[in-house]
């Protein structure tokens, strides 16, 4: 029925005036997006936990529709950028030595550039998508990357069982939270300690909306909240928290300072980078 929908607004978004569009469109990407995707999506999502099933699996679902190959994978444009990622982690002190978890990994924009940069077997990371794992290990394989034995993860929740017992040096989150409901931040920030040591330096990198105090659930998956949400949160969480967005180097991949979203211009995204470390007195 959702596809039916969709067409069918599609096509008549192809007969109608721009001039009429335009408003209609504010703040948002498309008109569909706005009255349509969102609406349905976020009902959508609102079913799947009336039936028991969290946010996560919803969000899973609908990225491993993409099955894309680790060659086509390697031709996508977003491939050539994430190198920034590495070059925030090196200013923070990210050395080939040192042991690296990313929560997360996607299809392995930034992953690229960890697994090249780091000694053999001292990447880690995770993600809930089947699919991205899979076509980033072919990608790894054409790249010849893969002897650099990186170890990665599909994962259903955010508990770290998966890891348990093990602690990494540094911890890499990009562009992972904003996609996620609050309460499951918070299960993130609250979990993330059974990964890190007294030493362990946890990044986040996300973007927010400029300007903006509260928080945004601009798309169905894309929560847009301050930099100070994430912060605090982390902090109620029981770690040290600090933006250290000054350390963030902007590239190809990211989101760089007010960069207006939709027709009207209001919204400005910008990109944040919180470092989060454990107390010295727990
Ligand atoms: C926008 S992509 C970012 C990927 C990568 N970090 C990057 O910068 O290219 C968001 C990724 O987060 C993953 N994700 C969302 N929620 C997750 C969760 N709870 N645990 C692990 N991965 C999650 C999604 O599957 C998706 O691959």
């Amino acid at each position: 029925m959702m596809r039916t929908l969709y067409r069918s607004a599609q096509a008549i978004g192809r007969v109608c005036p721009e001039a009429l569009k335009k408003p209609l469109r504010g703040e948002y990407d498309s008109v569909s997006n706005r009255f349509l995707e969102r609406p349905l999506f976020l009902a959508e999502i609102a079913l799947q936990r009336l039936m028991g099933h969290r946010y996560l699996e919803w969000y899973a679902a609908r990225l491993n529709k993409d099955e894309t190959t680790g060659r086509e994978l390697a031709e996508r444009p977003v491939m050539e950028s994430g190198d920034e990622d590495l070059e925030a982690l090196r200013r923070l002190g990210l050395e080939p030595h040192h042991t690296l978890y990313e929560f997360g990994l996607g299809f392995g924009r930034s992953a690229q550039h960890f697994i090249a940069y780091l000694d053999q077997g001292h990447y880690a990371g995770n993600d809930i998508t089947a699919n991205r794992v899979r076509m980033f290990r072919e990608y790894l394989d054409l790249r010849g990357l893969a002897d650099k034995q990186p170890e990665m993860h599909v994962t259903r929740d955010n508990s770290f069982d998966w890891v348990a017992g093990r602690t990494f040096d540094y911890i890499w989150c990009g562009a992972v939270l904003c996609h996620m409901p609050d309460e499951d931040v918070a299960e993130v920030l609250s979990n993330i300690r059974r990964i890190m040591a007294p030493h362990s330096i946890f990044l986040m990198t996300d973007t927010h909306l400029v300007g903006q105090d509260h928080i945004v659930r601009y798309t169905s998956k894309d929560w847009f909240r301050p930099a100070n949400w994430y912060r605090e949160t982390g902090e109620a969480c029981g770690l040290v928290a600090e933006d250290v967005s000054d350390m963030l180097s902007f590239g190809k991949g990211s989101h760089h300072v007010a960069t207006p979203l939709g027709e009207a211009g209001g919204f400005k995204m910008g990109t944040h980078l919180i470092k989060y470390t454990l107390p010295e007195n727990p």
